[in-house]
């Protein structure tokens, strides 16, 4: 079973970004049954780098546009992007000296993250994206 699903309690109204964070999702949802199926440490680390590295492109995504409308929770938002990503480096760090592990702590905070994220801040760019005329 699935860690986490998308619904539409998740939409940010911007197609572009449900799609991305659609994808997000599966990855949380493939590093998640990778850890629980015991899969090897390699596809472990790769599922994680998949991640890490998808997570930035969505956030360079998001920042780009914020920039170019004005936005105006930019700084915050973007903050809380960065600290995601180190935060991330710091896990990746952590798996790669326990022999490429993830635990279920990391597992939920990376779901509730996400969750939080998009429901929390990512849904308030909704409309005025939409005011932009981005949908
Ligand atoms: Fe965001
Ligand atoms: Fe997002």
């Amino acid at each position: 079973m699935a860690l986490v699903a998308w619904n539409e309690t998740y939409s940010v109204k911007v197609r572009q970004f449900d799609d991305q964070h659609r994808k997000l999702i599966d990855l949380v949802n493939k590093l998640h049954d990778a850890m629980k199926n015991g899969k090897g440490s390699q596809i472990l680390s790769d599922v994680l780098a998949s991640l890490a590295a998808y997570a930035q492109a969505h956030f360079s995504d998001e920042e780009r546009l914020m920039r170019i409308h004005g936005y105006p929770g930019f700084l915050p938002h973007k903050k809380a992007h960065d600290q995601l990503v180190a935060q991330v480096r710091y896990f990746q760090r952590q798996a790669e000296t326990d022999g490429n592990t993830i635990t279920l702590g990391v597992m939920i905070f990376l779901k509730d993250w996400l969750v939080q994220h998009i429901q929390g801040e990512d849904v308030k760019y909704g409309p005025f994206m939409n005011g932009k005329g981005i949908a």
